[in-house]
């Protein structure tokens, strides 16, 4: 089978400072496949050309063996591919019920006057987004009012409204408590496993990472260190002097 995903040696330089350099991989269908790296290398950017949010200078994403370098953001997410922010993207005044329906309205391209029995549809539709990340209690909150962690886990359910067969989470539990963290990766793995999600996220927590990732791609100022499992990224000298042995 051909990798869901295959980056290749893409570069993006902004105004001539190169923030990512001769980017490459791939990411087999069901596989966690992590990015790491310091603040500033290059992580963001990198899932940034992938999605469509910023076009490479040059190199190529091939998404399902299609070409998708420099296609827009809402044809990438089309296609299978959803993403959260590194910082979160909810409209704050909305509830958490309003803000999931909007991504699933805007996923099934319906306007608001569409007849009620796929009004209904999307109903449940929206409700059941709302239970698979552990948010139906909140369905009426306005969402500004949530918790950090709850806010992480509306975002995901945003994200996985347009159904992706590819889900990209920037830092998904980044400033969470431990717990809300344990919590986190827990539901994002649950979610991931029932519905045959390939998941391709950037973190910080190294605990995180090495409890569930398959592989392991390090990036440093912008180009890639190491790629492995795991245990090999754990042992590689230079990642631990660049990297690991900086966190510790
Ligand atoms: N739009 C932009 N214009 C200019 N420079 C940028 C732009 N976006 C990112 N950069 C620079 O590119 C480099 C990589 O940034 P990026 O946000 O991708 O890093 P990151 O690995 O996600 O960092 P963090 O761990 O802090 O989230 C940084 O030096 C950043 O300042
Ligand atoms: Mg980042």
């Amino acid at each position: 089978m051909p990798p869901l995903l295959r980056v290749e040696k893409v570069t993006k330089s902004f105004d001539g400072f190169v923030a990512v350099k001769d980017f490459d991989i791939t990411v087999e269908p069901g596989q966690m496949a992590c990015i790491i790296g310091p603040n500033g290398a290059g992580k963001s950017t990198t899932f940034n050309l992938i999605t469509g949010h910023l076009k490479p200078t040059s190199g190529r994403v091939f998404f399902h063996d299609r070409e998708i370098t420099g296609m827009a953001p809402h044809d990438v997410c089309q296609m299978g591919m959803g993403r959260s922010f590194q910082r979160t993207n909810i409209f704050p005044r909305l509830t958490v019920f309003e803000n999931v329906q909007v991504a699933v309205l805007s996923h099934a391209k319906q306007t608001l006057n569409f007849f009620t029995p796929a009004k209904r549809l999307l109903q449940e539709e929206t409700y059941s987004l709302l239970e698979d990340v552990g948010l139906a209690d909140e369905a009426q909150s306005v969402s500004g009012t949530l918790s950090y962690g709850f806010q992480k886990q509306l975002e995901l359910g945003i994200a996985l409204a347009s159904d992706p067969e590819l889900l990209l989470l920037d830092e998904p539990t980044a400033g969470m408590s431990p717990q809300e963290t344990t919590n986190a990766i827990d539901l994002i793995g649950q979610i991931a496993r029932d519905r045959g999600l390939t998941l391709l996220f950037t973190e910080h927590d190294m605990d995180v990472v090495f409890s569930i990732a398959e592989k392991i791609t390090v990036l440093h100022q912008g180009q890639v260190l190491a790629v492995g499992l795991p245990d090999e990224v754990r042992r590689n000298p230079e990642v631990q002097r660049v990297y690991l042995g900086e966190t510790e």
